[in-house]
């Protein structure tokens, strides 16, 4: 593990190896402490590159036993567990070379390289994996054919997969045996796979568009198939979609999926074998939320279209990261909305993207979607990467229009199918097919901040004039900040609820209902609008901005029944709320009673009870903002106990006022048919258990919960009637018993342990230290398993905000504690935790304070990992 902390790296001093590695053959003797792995490796001197010049393999804690080239014993080299430098190589072009590395899978905590997971060899390569098996160009602009043999005991592991297809297999002596895949696409080692172990398998078939038949496998532990039957459903759902969409067909005879129980991430997208973390595989209704059925559905459509955006054209360097995830984000942005309702899709996306990626963006970590300098590239996978690269891409679709969008998309796949390549090359193809200049567009890769728009808008004799400006925060290392281009949906709505049009518009850019901000500040007059118009701004979140505008709470309240975008209307309502809640928590912080306006109580019961809506807008559209959406619109000096106060008291005026048709509704929407995981099924069981929450709050409320979570038949509502007794009546009776009645049928099921674990975790108030202190002593908690982690300490760090940001600092103190110990086996895990941090600088002074002092601490211990460093420095900073 690398604990040294001075390298940076910089996007450019990018310059291409002077070697490449035309064929990698890979053979591997899988043994718990003590594999063999043998790389047979041709390398290739790029043309007019000196033949003196060494070849500098990268390594990662490798043990190597031998090296050959061209079949003979080579020593010329210099090696350590970091890197392998070869030096008086052969003049000629090409020659091959053999080295053979020892790994122990067994002692592997990082889950990172080879590894087992519960008896199952599997690795793990991206971003820089593969050198933890063996000393390669580890880059992902070296492109290899890789031929793998895998050798293992057959009783072990009568599994043994890689990438590609499958060419050969047999005995050995021994009771061992052999497999060998052939993957014919070149490919950069971070998408190198192997399996081997003994688990089951849902097999099924799927025909492409042109006729291949594709064998599809999802290897789950034995007797957990039929848990992987959604998961299947899903995969074929996205290979079509990708056919018909895209025109994107898939490319190999065989695709493979296994589930692992210990993986860092969600999935990962190897070529024709990829590997998921089982909690985005397993599901079935007494098992998993809808909420876990959602994510099943995205993770296996984002790791399929991974084939072609990101496997078939791959990145060049790590900087453009954002070129494979951010696009294939809002592909399966764009899968999901398809097969679901594209509405509540959206609202769901933006929901996510302001509670993950404008924090980022707004605090000391923040970075470009192409960041341009890291120390270490696994604190990259962020929100921003992947959420806000995803929104770079729908705001070139935006302005480009659908038609174009494809047409530069086409061309991209035409262009650069089997090349490593850069945000400038997608760039280009859009410029290309489109003829415009897309500069001033580009800089959304490469300057960090969430851009500000501030308009205001006034009417007169039929001309709506919208005085523009747009700001960019500055951030860190970029004090300076250039214009951007801001493509901002919009709608001028009559008081009758209609479009309103106009004759003309002057002062700027407006085509196809979008205003084109690029200048600093500007004019924009609307002529011929009949008259004063509410203003409906950013539609469908068209650009990742926040706004400043100046409109009446009536207008608010306009729009939120009237808007024809659902986005609008829902914006429209979380504005209105936003407001009541801030407004409610000065007046905590004052020592005053909280008032709310009637309208507010009104308009969530009317939208509650719209039957033209659907209920999964209607769920969303009431469920309050959280206490950390709360916290980020407040800004600064956050007392995180007052937030909670106040968004308590709101939930309590809502609940109150409409008490009774809350409950006739929640009444009403009780299914009673077969489950199904539908969208729409799912939206009736969300809206009628907010509903719940809030109904919670009456004098009969446990009774309510209680029987809610007694006559629960799916994970979904079991969960709501857990939560919302433990939630809302902590300690009670009841509470504990629906806990313990709980943890009595789910002892042996991991996966929903990770729910109880989260549900107690995140129950505010100063009790949850204590609560989350004693979990870790719970046998179904594993310091080593992520998930387990990420259920208990992750949902209390990043989900509790008066239970981790106490005000006497315990809880940051006892996390900082944990995150140390984490790092010594997992400094991935212990980076992402530490993330928790990032807005620490908005809290109130004497939590700023005991924030600080924790984060000194990390960076002071002895042997922190670059991974948990990297992270406490730059929050620092
Ligand atoms: N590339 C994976 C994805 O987004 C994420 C991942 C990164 C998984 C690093 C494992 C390790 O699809
Ligand atoms: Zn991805």
């Amino acid at each position: 593990m690398r604990t040294d902390t001075g390298q940076v790296f910089r996007l450019e001093d990018y310059r291409p190896s002077d070697y490449l590695i035309p064929r990698t053959h890979l053979t591997f003797r899988l043994d718990p402490i003590r594999t063999i792995v043998i790389a047979d490796l041709t390398i290739e001197r790029r043309a007019g590159v000196d033949p003196s010049a060494p070849l500098i393999l990268d390594g990662d804690d490798l043990n190597l036993k031998r090296i050959e080239l061209d079949g003979i014993e080579h020593t010329a080299h210099e090696a350590t567990p970091e890197r392998l430098v070869l030096k008086d190589l052969p003049e000629t072009a090409q020659f091959q070379l053999t080295i053979e590395t020892e790994l122990e899978p067994d002692r592997n905590k990082a889950l990172m390289g080879l590894y087992r997971s519960n008896g199952v060899y599997c690795t793990q390569c991206e971003p820089e994996g593969f050198r933890r098996i063996s000393y390669f160009l580890d880059r992902p602009d070296i492109l290899s054919v890789y031929h793998v043999r895998i050798e293992a005991p057959r009783a072990e592991a009568p599994l043994l997969l890689s990438n590609g297809n499958p060419v050969d297999s047999g005995e050995l002596d021994n009771s061992r045996h052999f497999a060998e895949w052939h993957d014919p696409h070149p490919k950069p080692s971070y998408l190198f796979a192997l399996v081997a172990g003994d688990l089951g398998c849902l097999r099924d078939s799927f025909t492409t568009m042109g006729g291949r038949k594709v064998d599809l496998g999802i290897y789950v532990e034995h007797g957990k198939e039929r848990l992987a039957a959604y998961a299947m459903d899903a995969l074929k759902r996205s290979m079509r979609w990708d056919e018909e969409v895209f025109g994107r067909e898939y490319d190999l005879d065989v695709f493979n999926i296994v589930a692992v129980s210990d993986f860092n991430m969600g999935a990962m997208e190897n070529k024709g074998l990829n590997i998921f973390n089982d909690k985005y595989v397993l599901a079935d209704e007494a098992t998993a939320t809808d909420t876990d059925f959602a994510n099943i559905e995205a993770i296996i459509a984002h790791e399929y279209f991974h084939n072609w955006t990101g496997n078939r054209i791959t990145c060049r360097d790590w900087f453009q990261l954002c070129l494979k995830e951010g696009l294939t984000v809002f592909r399966d942005h764009e899968f999901s909305a398809d097969q679901r309702s594209r509405g509540v899709k959206r609202i769901a996306e933006v929901r996510a993207l302001k509670a993950l990626q404008f924090p980022e963006d707004q605090g000391p970590l923040a970075h470009p979607v192409r960041p341009r300098r890291y120390r270490e590239i696994n604190n990259f996978y962020t929100a921003t990467v992947y959420e806000k690269g995803s929104e770079v891409v729908r705001m070139l679709a935006t302005i480009l229009g659908r038609e174009t969008f494809r047409a530069g998309m086409d061309l991209y796949f035409e262009r650069h199918d089997g090349e490593a390549c850069t945000i400038e090359d997608f760039l280009k193809v859009f410029e290309d097919v489109s003829g415009r200049d897309l500069s001033q567009f580009g800089l959304w890769y490469n300057q960090s901040g969430t851009p500000n728009l501030t308009i205001k808008p006034s009417y007169e004799a039929g001309t709506l004039t919208l005085e523009i400006e747009q700001s960019v925060p500055p951030t860190p290392s970029e004090s300076r900040k250039r214009l951007m281009h801001i493509p901002l949906a919009f709608g001028l709505i009559g008081s009758d609820g209609r479009e309103l049009q106009w004759s003309s518009a002057e002062g700027g850019t407006v085509d196809g209902g979008v205003i084109h901000v690029r200048k600093r500040s500007q004019k924009l007059r609307f002529h011929g609008v009949a008259e004063r118009p509410v203003l409906s701004l950013n539609r469908g979140f068209s650009a990742p901005v926040t706004l400043a505008v100046e409109q009446r709470p009536e207008d608010l309240i306009f729009l939120a029944r009237h808007d024809s975008d659902p986005f609008g209307r829902w914006q429209a309502f979380n504005t209105l709320l936003t407001e009541a809640l801030i407004a409610a928590y000065r007046c905590v912080l004052g020592g005053k009673a909280t008032v709310f306006e009637d309208s507010i109580a009104r308009l969530a019961g009317s939208i509650a009870a719209d039957d033209d809506l659907e209920p999964a807008y209607r769920a969303l559209a009431i469920t309050l903002p959280s206490e950390a959406d709360i916290a980020r619109d407040i800004g600064k000096d956050i007392d995180p106990d007052a937030v909670l106060v106040a968004r308590k008291a709101l939930v309590g005026f809502i609940a109150g006022a409409n008490r009774d048709s809350f409950h006739a509704l929640y009444q009403h929407l009780h299914d009673t048919g077969p489950f199904s995981p539908d969208a729409a099924a799912a939206g009736r069981r969300a809206l009628r258990n907010v509903l719940l929450g809030y109904l919670a709050r009456s004098n009969d409320g446990t009774d309510i919960a209680t029987s809610h979570f007694t006559h629960a038949t799916n994970m979904t509502d079991l969960i709501a009637g857990m939560g919302t007794l433990a939630h809302e009546h902590p300690g009670s009776p009841q509470a504990r018993a629906a806990l313990a009645d709980f943890e009595r049928r789910h002892a042996d099921m991991p996966l929903a342990m990770d729910k109880w674990f989260q549900i107690q975790a995140t129950v505010p108030g100063e009790h949850a230290l204590e609560t989350v202190r004693t979990l870790m002593r719970h046998p179904s908690f594993s310091i080593d398993n992520p998930n387990r982690v990420r259920s208990l300490m992750g949902s209390f760090s990043a989900g509790n905000q008066s239970g981790f940001h106490r005000a006497d600092g315990a809880a940051y103190l006892f996390f900082a504690e944990a995150l140390m110990d984490i790092d010594k086996r997992n400094p991935q895990l212990s980076a992402r935790l530490a993330t928790a941090f990032r807005s620490w600088r908005s809290l109130e002074p004497i939590r700023q304070e005991k924030a600080r002092q924790a984060l000194v601490s990390m960076v002071k211990m002895p042997g922190i990992s670059v991974d948990l460093g990297d992270i406490a420095e730059r929050s620092l900073a």
